[in-house]
């Protein structure tokens, strides 16, 4: 999908509705303090970059993605002050605990060895880990992720809460928080009045998980 496509679909009601609810439900797993510094891989068009750079007064903010195009798109529409970088989230260009925060929104979904990406965002990561993925016990999933998946879905892996959490096995990380949002994603008006209740009767259903792990200091003296 070009950039333009993938980023003006944000810009719809529907769009602006789910990116507005992963934003906040993103933003409050972070949780991030006034001048943290924050890495985004995956970035794609820098739709969350730059939401989290306008939250992070005086943080340094830096996309990643491994696609020109989308890198061109996230640098040409975002503030000079957030950095864009092409990179492989599998073998990521930053030293050890280079960011406070590192946050990953539906592209560990889209990265062949995820457990190789995950590694290298704890690995740049000071403080904390948060990954948007894509809930299998939804009806988002119904509707756009089986059998290979429809649109911008095709090829997506989706994970269960469970397989979420399971990603962080093995690795020097607690576990931090969980949330999902986007019960029902036809994005409706009724729908989207619906969505707290449902959120409250359905918890774990919304087809947007995501899930956060601290990264644990080391103790040697
Ligand atoms: C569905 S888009 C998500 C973009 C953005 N995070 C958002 O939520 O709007 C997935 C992104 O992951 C990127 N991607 C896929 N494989 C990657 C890899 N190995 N390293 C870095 N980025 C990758 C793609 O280029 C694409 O921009």
């Amino acid at each position: 999908m070009k950039p333009e496509q993938y980023d003006a679909w944000y810009a719809t009601q529907r769009g602006a509705w789910i990116g507005g609810e992963e934003y906040r439900l993103l933003d409050s797993l972070l949780a991030p303090t006034p001048g943290e510094t924050l890495l985004d891989v995956g970035c794609g068009t820098g739709y969350f970059t730059r939401r989290f750079a306008a939250n992070l007064a005086n943080g340094n903010v830096v996309g990643a993605d491994i696609d020109p195009d989308m890198l061109r798109f996230a640098d040409g529409h975002s503030d000079r002050s957030i950095g864009f970088v092409a990179a492989d989230a599998r073998q990521l260009p930053f030293r050890d605990k280079s960011f406070d925060l590192v946050v990953s929104v539906t592209a560990l979904c889209f990265i062949q060895n995820e457990k190789q990406a995950l590694s290298e965002m704890l690995r740049v990561a000071r403080r904390r880990v948060v990954l948007g993925l894509l809930n299998r016990h939804s009806l988002l999933h119904f509707s756009k992720g089986r059998n290979g998946g429809l649109g911008a879905y095709r090829g997506a892996r989706w994970h269960t809460h469970a397989e979420a959490l399971r990603l962080f096995n093995g690795l020097p990380m607690c576990h931090a928080g969980l949330g999902t949002v986007i019960v029902m994603p036809g994005g409706k008006r009724w729908s989207r009045r619906l969505e707290p209740t449902l959120r409250r009767w359905l918890p774990g259903c919304g087809a947007f998980i995501a899930v956060a792990a601290d990264v644990l200091q080391d103790q040697r003296p």
